[in-house]
């Protein structure tokens, strides 16, 4: 897979991208990612790539001169186009499923109050949030929806098992508590069964405390199909 993000801020984007077992994925050729500085695409001296909002409004947005210009020489045919914004659809783990299939991503990241529009009208396949609260920028955002979709692609996680088997593979149901040694800390002791060796008990126990954790922590997985 090959990602080229376009933002103010590779370096921010980026950064997440440049240990474990991303570094890993990229060193070893599983996923070429490359940074891009917007500002390259402006066509002024002063290398501008906002401007106030027609009407008025708050702020400023980015200007689809640089935009247009950057996603023309970076995409190809087969190129996903996205749009990192609060505004966007949420992003979730069937959504980095599905983007981990496309061959090119193409993330453009929003910044100020916002792009303009005729970007998303013209060049944007999809706008996504990842989550209801307002980042500074969407660079962050950008190398979350990375982070989740590259962890995805065949052989970057040494046990596949492990990306099958946890949370919201399921999206309807969390993933059980877990301990390890020392079966005592500090007075709190770990589950008998789970040192039972009682592999259908162990099971039983893991379903039920995964709904309990469910019915805790997200009630709203138990209303959605
Ligand atoms: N840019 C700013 N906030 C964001 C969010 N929540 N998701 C995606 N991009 C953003």
């Amino acid at each position: 897979m090959k990602i080229d993000i376009v933002t103010l801020f590779p370096e921010m984007a980026l950064a997440p991208l440049d240990d474990s077992i991303i570094r890993r994925a990229r060193d070893t050729g599983l996923v070429e990612v490359t940074g891009h500085q917007l500002r390259d695409w402006s066509e002024d001296k002063w290398r501008r790539v906002d401007d106030t909002p027609c009407g008025g409004g708050q702020g400023m947005l980015l200007k689809p001169e640089p935009v247009f210009a950057a996603v023309e020489e970076l995409r190809a045919p087969l190129t996903r186009v996205l749009l990192m914004t609060p505004q966007g659809r949420p992003f979730s783990q069937a959504l980095a499923r599905e983007l981990a299939t496309a061959s090119h991503l193409l993330i453009l990241c929003g910044h100020y109050e916002g792009v303009d529009h005729r970007v998303v009208e013209a060049l944007v396949d999809d706008e996504i949030s990842i989550g209801d609260y307002v980042l500074t920028n969407g660079a962050i955002a950008a190398a979350v929806v990375c982070d989740a979709v590259i962890r995805l692609l065949p052989g970057v996680l040494g046990d596949e098992r492990s990306a099958a088997e946890e949370s919201f593979s399921d999206p309807q149901r969390l993933e059980a508590p877990a301990y390890t040694r020392p079966i005592e800390f500090r007075g709190m002791r770990v589950p008998e069964v789970l040192v039972s060796g009682h592999h259908e008990n162990i099971r039983r126990w893991k379903e039920q405390a995964a709904l309990d954790r469910t019915r805790a922590n997200r009630p709203d997985l138990f209303c959605e199909l």
